[in-house]
């Protein structure tokens, strides 16, 4: 008998389980990773991965009934909602999903901001992150002008004006730059095309980063090593025990999302009425509407500019050598200040009356 026939486990699942390993190399996701790794902190940006995929899903079914028309786009969005078998289940779960990535995502880059996992060797893989949030924040503002209602009629008339404002940069945006498709169509081909294209090529980049460079040693452990101390563990646990983690978090989301839009249906607002604004944004966008009131349209383009600006700037301004958020105190308070400042301007924004931005520029 040849070594490769011993081997051949005996039990029926066994041999089939060795069957399609062979082919399929399964077993090589048990490689060693820290235990870290699968504690809720470091298991967050799996999270957020796991709820593009239930977004991705729940789209792709919206998309056989959604009509990417100004005429029929709300009307699409109702059928939706009344007819469409599953239709309103899946709604919900894509609305309650955008919501819920999108906090996990501010916690994923939370955790790296105060872990310091951003430092060397990782710079590139943090500005592929906020390259991510960026798709992020896109996805929610075009899928918010899809449905078309006032809400998303005013979403669209703050993007016709950016676009405006960006002068040649912001020929996109425009309603003139296609005659034969309406502005509604090319935010859907947003949606669905191009911000996914480009968010899965981040995607990749950024999973084979992490592969590479493993995943981060817990602040106190890399501090004493870089006092003399022994080197951190890089094994305890393994990559199949957090994938195992990550789609069991993965499915609480998809069980708590499917929970929220049996109780709390999608918002659908009234048909568009172009004369008048009344709308406020998404709590995402919240922090940022104060600052449309003080400093008038442009406001949108430097205020979140400036914002992703400075994190990017993170790793090339912290140069000390710790980890620890302790021996890295000046930049924790000034994350502290900002993260306060942004609540404060949500809290503002929510009590502050509707004002009337667009057109006013
Ligand atoms: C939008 C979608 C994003 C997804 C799906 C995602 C996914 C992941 C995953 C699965 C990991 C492995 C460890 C973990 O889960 O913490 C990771 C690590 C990392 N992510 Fe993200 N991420 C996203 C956004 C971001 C953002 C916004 C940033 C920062 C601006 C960022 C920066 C990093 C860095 C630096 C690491 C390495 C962390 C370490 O080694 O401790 N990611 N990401």
């Amino acid at each position: 008998m040849t070594a490769e026939a011993t081997e051949i486990p005996t039990g029926r699942w066994r041999r089939a389980w060795s069957v399609i390993d062979e082919r399929l190399g399964i077993s090589g996701l048990a490689y060693p990773v820290p235990a870290h790794a699968n504690g809720i902190g470091y298991i967050l940006g799996g999270i957020t991965f796991f709820g593009f995929l239930i977004l991705a899903a729940t789209g792709v079914w919206l998309a056989q009934f959604y009509h990417p028309t100004p005429e029929a786009a709300r009307e699409s969005v109702l059928y939706i909602m009344t007819v469409a078998p599953l239709g309103d289940i899946a709604r919900g779960v894509h609305f309650w999903t955008a919501n819920l990535v999108m906090a996990t995502v501010l916690l994923h880059t939370g955790r790296i901001f105060v872990t310091g996992a951003y430092k060397r060797p990782r710079e590139i893989n943090w500005l592929i992150g906020l390259g991510l949030l960026s798709i992020t924040i896109g996805l929610i503002f075009t899928g918010t002008v899809l449905k078309w209602d006032q809400e998303g009629f005013e979403a669209l008339g703050h993007n016709v004006e950016i676009g405006d404002l960006l002068g040649a940069f912001g020929f996109w945006f425009s309603p003139t730059l296609s005659a034969s498709l309406p502005i509604v169509g090319r935010l859907y081909i947003a949606h669905v095309v191009i911000l996914p294209a480009l968010g899965t090529f981040l995607l990749i980049a950024h999973f084979l980063l992490v592969k590479r460079h493993g995943i981060s040693a817990q602040p106190a452990d890399f501090d004493a090593a870089v006092d003399g101390g022994p080197e951190p563990s890089k094994a305890g646990s393994t990559f199949a025990v957090h994938l195992v983690r990550m789609v069991g978090f993965g499915l609480v989301i998809l069980a708590v999302t499917t929970l929220l839009s049996l109780v709390v249906q999608a918002p659908l607002g009234p048909a568009p009425d172009p004369s008048i604004e009344v709308s406020k944004p998404w709590w995402m966008f919240l922090p940022f509407y104060p600052f449309e009131d003080w400093f008038g349209l442009p406001a949108l383009i430097w205020a979140p500019g400036l914002l992703i600006g400075a994190l990017a700037l993170v790793p090339f301004i912290d140069r000390s050598r710790y980890r620890a958020p302790g021996r890295r105190r000046a930049l924790i308070i000034a994350g502290a200040i900002v993260l306060v400042a942004l609540v404060a301007l949500v809290a503002y924004a929510t009590i502050e009356p509707v004002k009337s931005h667009v057109g006013e520029m």
